[in-house]
């Protein structure tokens, strides 16, 4: 099925298919968008970076590809009220697609209240506004996106944050990620496009492998951010259960959920990273795989690249193409979101 491209128009009425394969035009699109911002506030001594779901999940993927090439430490906050340790010496990042998230909004209000460094991440709504009323410095993403498949522009204009605020101890370094990195969502493009076959194509094989069943991630190291937003990624466009868990915390306790009866529902995407794996971390891989093929379906699934940053993206693009076949195996409609629409309407 997965190889008739009607059958994919079809399910796929708002062709998210289509937009994930622009995503390294997008890529492209967003560093030059991005570029034009002028931030003028000294260096921070920590970074917050807080939005939502789709909006949160790039400051994910900084954490995990930065951390050891940061100076200062750096955290994502889901939530209404900002930690009380967030002052003026705090650079916070908002982040909302739609400009009108909630939580986002009243932790960000806070943060111009207790006088932090501020920019703003958004394609308008009362998030611009806030900006524009008190001069804040903010990047305003083109309209016409889903929130999660903006994730191009969402990560690529907080990676433009950074730079233009020196925030990283090497920065050609970082340049050289970048580029390296859209050079592999090319080359993940190819492979895991509509046109490329099941036999050959990852995303569909990952899809075809977990219809029928409850998909769960298992992740290590550089790799969370990108196995959450695979997980967020299977609950929005296919509408399924999916959980994510990583080594070494889970064979400290969720190990042991493999002993049940119920373990057969479940299917494992294990993440590798086989040169870069240390002894430790393959005797835990290695130790988890046997134990859960015991009881239920499991794939490895191997990063593709050579550099961090080209690892976790290309990771969570082949993730993406995944969500979305598994959507149309299951004849479901990957735009629509209507249980979190619903909701949002109540707070209203
Ligand atoms: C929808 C999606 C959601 C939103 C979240 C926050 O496509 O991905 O997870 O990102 O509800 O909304 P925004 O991103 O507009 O702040």
């Amino acid at each position: 099925m997965l190889d008739d491209p009607k059958a994919i128009e079809k399910v796929d009425r708002q062709g998210m298919i289509e937009t994930l394969e622009s995503l390294p035009e997008q890529c492209e699109e967003a560093l030059k968008n991005a570029s034009q911002i002028r931030i003028g506030y000294p260096k921070p001594s920590r970074i917050i970076i807080t939005g939502m779901g789709g909006s949160a999940i790039g400051g994910d993927l900084m954490r995990d590809w930065l951390k050891k090439d940061l100076r200062v430490p750096i955290e994502v906050y889901r939530g209404y009220e900002l930690p009380v340790y967030a002052d003026k010496k705090t650079l916070v990042i908002g982040v909302s697609y739609s400009g009108n998230t909630e939580e986002t909004l009243r932790a960000f209000s806070g943060a111009i209240k207790k006088g932090c460094m501020c920019v703003g991440i958004t394609s308008g709504g009362k998030l611009e506004e806030l900006c524009k009323k008190n001069s804040i410095p903010y990047i305003k993403l083109p309209g016409g996106y889903l929130p999660r498949f903006a994730i191009a522009h969402l990560f690529l204009s907080m990676v433009v944050v950074f730079e233009k605020m020196r925030l990283c101890s090497d920065e050609q370094h970082i340049e050289r990620e970048i580029k390296d990195a859209m050079q592999v969502l090319e080359q993940v493009r190819g492979q895991c496009k509509r046109q490329t076959p099941a036999a050959s194509n990852i995303s569909k094989q990952i899809a075809e492998n977990v219809n029928g069943k409850i998909p769960i991630i298992y992740t290590f190291g550089p790799f969370k951010g990108a196995a959450k937003r695979i997980k967020s990624e299977f609950n929005e466009n296919a509408k399924t259960p999916c959980f994510w868990a990583y080594i070494p915390e889970l064979n400290h306790n969720e190990i042991l959920g493999w002993e049940s009866d119920l373990s057969g529902k479940f299917f494992v995407i294990l993440v590798r990273d086989k040169k870069k794996e240390t002894k430790e971390y393959v005797t835990r891989l290695e130790f988890t795989k046997r134990v859960v093929e015991k009881k239920a379906g499991l794939m490895e699934l191997e990063v593709v690249g050579r550099t961090k940053l080209a690892k976790i993206l290309s990771l969570m693009y082949i993730g993406a193409f995944a969500s979305v076949y598994l959507a149309v195996l299951k004849g479901v409609d990957p735009a629509p979101t209507r249980l979190i629409d619903e909701l949002k309407e109540e707070l209203k």
